[in-house]
């Protein structure tokens, strides 16, 4: 297949390592990608957040599917414009795509669906954001209404913290106070042809920048997957399933609970899911229940999610667009340990410093069971430097998490960059 990738960080780097580790030989095309992402992918010169340019793009050059990395030209409307095409794409159109980009939204979704999420309340003013703080009680969750790249949320138990953060947002449309859901998170992807899902295997992200969770919310600094403490977590409701496996038995839960009534809710109001449902989980004392949704993979827990994938990812991704998911098992996984860590810039989340060299890419590369996916890299004379908050994913691969963590964090060491930073805790305190 000839296979165009939009975006251009280490999630669309790990798609396009999984289309390209695929038997069948594919031709993949990226944009705009990066440096990394030029050594296995055609860089093509197009603005992915053109709906025109993409779709001119891939009817010239024959392209057989479109994949959809990033949120940003989901909400352009790219899909839409590709699907009216007739041109294969995986990605929700930008009605759909509201799941993620309106909290608002998801919410009202939710609640049709009867689907299970935390208490909020929409606040329009200082005053009404006080009153809803006062009943939630502490420790206070404050989001704003829209894409804010994981950095709109606040939680924390300072009250004066929370409404300053509230203050913040205001100028520009309610925020949402939620109540605080207290338990583990799990980030689990669901494959949707507007009607069928099929769920991939879960994975957990590490939101915070510093070690022991400490710090501000960031993008992403590292996941692992797959789950093996999941079996001591799963809600009772789920071990009636049918399922001896405590993942399987988690992964069915969800699907019937979560993914299938949210898809089904969309579809009956006329606005289909076509793409990647990222369900982001909390596993309450009172069962599962759902903090957001994302209309496309995370980053980073695709990092460690594809590799274990063992089915063609492009047969899945052409399904999913085309509406024959029904006609596919659900996606198997090896059962080895995946371990990604986040290198990023001096200064991330709030003021990457950008420009500095990167050093030991090879070196690091040839650790065992290692390999990088690029997030923000260019070509500088004869090296690469970094070019944004999240740099790289060093992603380890091993019979047990021990291994993964171990050949991770020896590979990291090798590399080199000016005041960057990564936690050197991520799936620490996962045992085998
Ligand atoms: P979001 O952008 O909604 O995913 O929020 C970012 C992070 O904030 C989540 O991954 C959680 O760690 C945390 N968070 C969000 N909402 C809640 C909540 N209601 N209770 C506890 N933690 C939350
Ligand atoms: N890992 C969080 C996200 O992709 O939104």
């Amino acid at each position: 297949m000839r296979i165009l990738v939009l975006g251009s960080g280490a999630r669309e780097h790990a798609i396009i390592l999984a289309l390209q580790s695929e038997e069948a030989g594919h031709e993949i095309f990226a944009a705009p990608g990066n440096a990394g992402i030029a050594r296995d992918a055609t860089i093509v010169d197009l603005d992915a957040n053109s709906p025109g340019a993409v779709t001119d793009h891939a009817n010239e050059h024959a392209i057989d599917l479109v994949v959809i990395g990033p949120e940003a030209p989901l909400v352009a409307g790219v899909a839409d414009a590709l699907r009216e095409r007739g041109i294969p794409v995986f990605g929700p159109g930008k009605a759909a795509a509201q799941l993620e980009g309106s909290k608002a939204f998801a919410k009202r979704i939710m609640e049709a669906a009867g689907v299970p999420t935390g208490r909020a309340v929409h606040a329009y003013t200082r005053a009404e954001v006080e009153a809803a703080i006062d009943e939630f009680g502490a420790p206070h969750v404050v989001k704003a209404d829209g894409l804010a790249a994981g950095k709109g949320v606040i939680v924390t138990e300072d009250r004066e913290a929370a409404l300053a953060h509230a203050d913040a947002y205001l100028p520009a449309g309610p925020v949402l106070v939620e109540e605080f859901l207290s338990g583990p998170e799990v980030s689990l992807f669901f494959l949707s042809d507007g009607d069928h899902v099929l769920p991939l295997s879960p994975a957990q992200d590490f939101k915070r920048l510093r070690d022991g969770d400490a710090g501000p919310n960031t993008g992403g600094m590292g996941a692992y997957s797959p789950l093996p403490w999941l079996g001591e977590h799963v809600p009772a409701q789920a071990v009636e399933g049918e399922s001896a496996d405590p993942e399987d038995a988690f992964v069915d839960l969800v699907t019937r609970e979560i993914a299938e009534p949210v898809i089904h809710q969309l579809d009956s109001e006329g606005t289909p899911f076509i793409g990647l449902l990222y369900a982001g989980l909390i596993l309450t004392p009172q069962g599962v229940k759902v903090i957001e949704f994302n209309a496309r993979f995370g980053d980073p827990e695709t990092q460690v999610v594809l590799p274990r994938l063992i089915d063609p990812l492009s047969e899945l991704l052409l399904a999913a667009a085309s509406g024959h998911l029904e006609d596919h098992a659900r996606p198997a996984f090896a059962g080895a340990a995946a371990v990604t860590v986040v290198l990023a810039s001096e200064g991330y989340p709030e003021a990457p410093v950008t420009g500095r060299p990167l050093s030991g890419l090879d070196a690091a590369s040839a650790v065992d069971g290692v390999h990088l996916a690029h997030a923000a890299t260019a070509v500088a004379g004869d090296g690469l430097v970094a070019t944004g908050g999240r740099v790289l994913n060093v992603v380890g691969l091993g019979t047990t998490f021990t291994e993964a963590r171990d050949r991770a964090y020896r590979a990291l060491a090798e590399i080199g960059l000016e005041g960057g930073q990564y936690r050197t805790d991520i799936a620490a305190r996962v045992t085998d």
